[in-house]
């Protein structure tokens, strides 16, 4: 495939696998993927995962991610987990403002801009989700919810961080459902998110930034959508949570 971006797959566990199952995914994924080079492999096991799945992929082309981080960087916040703590692990890039995050814990754009912030001051790369749901798309709001998101959640961020940082076009009603969007509406939205750069980032910015698909991705469906000239890479759930699928998507997308 020819794109001067390097496509991005990245399998997000979610909350799932004990460190026992987690290392058992990423040693098959070795082998599988051993000699790929084309494509950037992200896995984005669960925290307690981390530091086991980090030994298992030393010296191989599978790279690590977490799911979330804090907004700050030390103190007094129960329960939460620093960018420098992530450090610790190798950890190259940190899933924010996932529509679960979003939904369920409540994550404002303000929220996942200072993470973001928080996270290139880290020196980690940012995957930042954004996308639409049902109601909104069908309402016709799609690129004004898409425009929404992307102004505040990368409010700050200088051209050099926005070129790091990868975004993830992921649409609610995609995720876990099945149903994935179809090629032309996948592309459709990554060159809005593009153009959108573009205006506030410059051309240059906006053709170096990766934008990955996120919702329902699979095996049979991974290379028609990242075949797609602004599609460049993936987010994957469901099907990054066994060897085959996931290996196959990568495989597939080359
Ligand atoms: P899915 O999830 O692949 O299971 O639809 C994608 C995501 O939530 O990142």
């Amino acid at each position: 495939m020819n794109k001067d971006r390097k496509l991005i797959i990245a399998g997000n566990w979610k909350m799932n696998k004990t460190v026992a199952e987690a290392l058992d995914l990423v040693n098959g994924l070795k082998r599988e993927l051993a000699n790929v080079k084309e494509v950037d492999i992200v896995v984005c096991p669960p925290f307690t995962a981390l530091s086991e799945v980090s030994k298992a992929i030393l010296d191989s082309n599978i790279r690590l991610g977490a799911q979330n981080m804090s907004e700050h960087a030390v103190g007094a916040y129960t329960g939460e987990i620093a960018a420098v703590m992530l450090k610790e692990f190798s950890v190259r890039y940190v899933i924010l403002g996932h529509s679960e995050r979003r939904q369920y814990q409540k994550e404002s754009n303000d929220l996942i801009a200072r993470k973001a912030l928080a996270a290139h001051a880290a020196a980690l790369k940012p995957i930042i989700c954004i996308g639409e749901t049902l109601q909104e798309r069908e309402a016709g709001r799609t690129e004004a919810v898409l425009e929404e998101q992307l102004t505040g959640s990368l409010a700050g961020l200088s051209p050099e961080q926005m070129e790091e940082t990868i975004l993830a076009y992921e649409p609610v009603w995609a995720i876990g459902t099945g149903r994935n969007a179809t090629s032309e509406q996948a592309q459709a939205a990554h060159a809005f998110i593009r153009r959108w750069l573009s205006t506030k980032f410059g051309d240059t910015v906006a053709r170096r930034v990766r934008i990955q698909y996120g919702g329902s991705v699979k095996p049979s469906n991974a290379r028609e959508l990242m075949s797609q000239p602004d599609v460049d890479g993936a987010l994957v759930g469901g099907a990054s949570l066994e060897v085959r699928s996931f290996s196959d998507i990568v495989k597939n997308s080359i």
